[in-house]
């Protein structure tokens, strides 16, 4: 990233932008072993090494946390090797770089979290922590009270039985039904892989929920920063 010298000092937390000026005009700042006491001097962040008072500042990264209602037909990754679009393409106005934290399939839209805030992923992708997931779905057909008791008894996928799950029918017609399922793992593809197993494939499927998290009346395609109180909730998780 290209940065204005004195925003680059300001941004590290060394000083006000005001007085980062200062400091450039004083002769202070060294950009790649030279003092640079010119104001507006670009640098580029990830190749200049700049110096105050001889030692190495680095760019002190503010935190964001971010809430996307993705939609389907965007792929979870910061860039797709097919050149398909990516959930960050959505992101416009955010200039941090930012990462999802987990991910959803292609064909699956609803809540997406990004940070660029590294030890909240880590924690929060940890198969240990198992934090419940919601979905609401269009199944093919109408799942029976026996198929409510296997998810909850758990449903082999891949070899391996899930961790218990929620089925919740909310409606029924004669060739869909809508429902709610509640997962705590996250394993590859694994509320399509349970509909399968139950016999009735998803048609549609939404992400609506990440713990006590909900997409609410975020539209499509939109995103919204978190709460400060959200992300207090997700690093006490
Ligand atoms: N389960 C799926 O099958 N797909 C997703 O994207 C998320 C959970």
């Amino acid at each position: 990233m290209e940065l204005r010298l004195q925003k680059f000092l300001a941004e590290s937390g060394i000083a006000s932008r005001r007085k980062a000026e200062q400091f450039i005009v004083m002769g202070k700042v060294e950009v790649n072993g030279k003092v640079v006491t010119e104001l507006g001097t670009k640098i580029d962040t990830e190749k200049d090494t700049v110096l105050y008072e001889n030692k190495k500042v680095v760019l002190k990264q503010k935190l964001i946390y971010i809430m996307l209602h993705k939609p389907e037909g965007y792929v979870t990754t910061v860039k797709d090797q097919f050149q398909r679009a990516t959930v960050i393409d959505l992101l416009k106005g955010v200039t941090e770089r930012v990462y999802p934290v987990g991910r959803l399939d292609y064909d699956t839209s609803g809540l997406l979290l990004l940070t660029n805030d590294g030890d909240l992923t880590y924690r929060l992708t940890h198969p240990k922590h198992n934090i419940e997931k919601t979905y609401e779905a269009k199944l093919f057909g109408t799942p029976s009270e026996q198929d409510i008791i296997q998810f909850r008894r758990g449903v082999s996928i891949d070899g391996k039985k899930t961790e218990p799950a929620k089925l919740e029918i909310l409606q029924k017609g004669e060739k869909y039904s809508i429902v709610h399922i509640v997962i705590q793992e996250g394993r590859n593809r694994q509320v399509r892989k349970m509909c399968d197993a139950i016999k009735h494939p998803v048609s549609q499927l939404k992400r609506i929920g990440t713990g006590k998290l909900f997409l609410n009346d975020l539209e499509k395609g939109k995103y919204r920063y978190l709460t400060e109180k959200e992300i207090q909730y997700l690093k006490n998780l």
